[in-house]
């Protein structure tokens, strides 16, 4: 099959749920090819490096995927101080880094005022980089005050565009539509956004994931995280398979197919699953990876699914190894800020 850009570009729900069925077990090449030229076109060969700091597993959430769940009691919860966040980002910037990442759970304790607190902290120390907020589901005030504070980008996934799946994979107490609202929030404060889903989560078809492309075009967001499912053992999913990695490959393609622009990172998760996983993100139009710069004694901690890499190539100790082998796949390691291109 050869479907030219254009055409995918036009898909409706139904199409694009069609075209899903029939690749997911394996890509079309030439479609594989398609994202990877659109990428090239954009970005160029290279791949942009993001110092991922997890700085809370404390969550007032209690999503049954995720291994930091509320209910899941053999976690032991561990918080950054801000000493230990700035620590982190001066090992992140001796190494080259240009954006720092701060991920946590949904911690009370981090109020409006200690994040920014933070925020202006890091920027005041390091007025050459970025920074990214990924902290959850927050008041549009609470945003605002992140971006007063300096705050450049903001990480949430919308996790599944479609409100029935949203509710097999959420309690009560969360909505698909607070997460959309807070999404186009934090369009209209000016962050560089980043929305995007799991692949293959527990009661996903086809049909979801059309749908979460077709939410992906409205929102038009400026990052997009998409990673496997990958069951953790004290979640109520613990039973579930992990989701594909063909069927991840071809939602990283089309994604970057619909959404030119996009920066779009090939996950922990994927190349948790895959060993060759990063590769493979990159081969379908991915350009950003993550290394984890969070302290070595609570990175066991912050485990959203079993297995998670946070050593070898995954970590910040692990940079060289990881570069090479970015350079060997035939792309360009690049510690700049790396800002969206409109
Ligand atoms: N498998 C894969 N990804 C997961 N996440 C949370 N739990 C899991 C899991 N079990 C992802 C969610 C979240 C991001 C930080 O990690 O998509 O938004």
């Amino acid at each position: 099959m050869n479907i030219t850009t254009q055409i995918l570009r036009g898909m409706d729900q139904q199409q694009l749920a069609q075209l899903i069925e029939e690749q997911s077990i394996s890509p079309d090449l030439e479609l594989l090819k398609a994202a990877r030229s659109i990428r090239d076109d954009v970005y160029g060969r290279k791949v942009y490096f993001r110092g991922l700091i997890e700085i809370s597993n404390y969550c007032k959430n209690n999503c049954y995927y995720c291994g930091i769940r509320r209910d899941n009691r053999q976690v032991s919860r561990y918080r950054l101080t801000k000493e230990q966040i700035l620590h982190c980002c001066q090992v992140g910037h001796s190494l080259g880094f240009h954006t720092f990442v701060l991920q946590g759970g949904e911690d009370p304790w981090f109020t409006a005022k200690r994040v920014a607190d933070v925020v202006s902290a890091i920027k005041k120390e390091f007025p050459d980089c970025a920074v990214t907020l990924s902290l959850g589901e927050k008041e549009e005030d609470e945003y605002r005050a992140y971006r007063e504070a300096g705050a450049d980008r903001y990480l949430l996934r919308h996790e599944t565009a479609t409100p029935a799946h949203y509710r097999h994979l959420h309690p009560a107490e969360m909505s698909i539509d607070h997460r959309k609202q807070c999404l186009w929030a934090l369009k209209r404060l000016g962050f560089q956004v980043g929305a995007g889903v799991m692949v293959g989560s527990p009661g996903q078809t086809a049909k979801e994931l059309a749908q979460d492309l077709l939410f992906l075009k409205e929102l038009e967001p400026h990052m997009v995280g998409i990673g496997p499912f990958i069951p953790h053992k004290d979640t109520p999913f613990r039973d579930e398979p992990a989701g594909s990695i063909p069927q991840t490959i071809l939602m990283l393609a089309l994604t970057r197919i619909l959404l030119p622009h996009v920066l779009l990172p090939a996950t922990t998760a994927l190349g948790t699953l895959d060993p060759m996983g990063r590769e493979k993100g990159m081969d379908a139009g991915a350009n950003v990876v993550m290394p984890n710069l969070s302290p070595t004694d609570v990175r066991q901690l912050y485990t959203l699914y079993d297995g998670k890499l946070s050593t070898g190539e995954e970590a910040a100790e692990g940079l060289k190894a990881l570069t090479q082998r970015i350079l060997a796949a035939g792309y360009q390691p690049d510690f700049s800020r790396g800002d969206y291109k409109a």
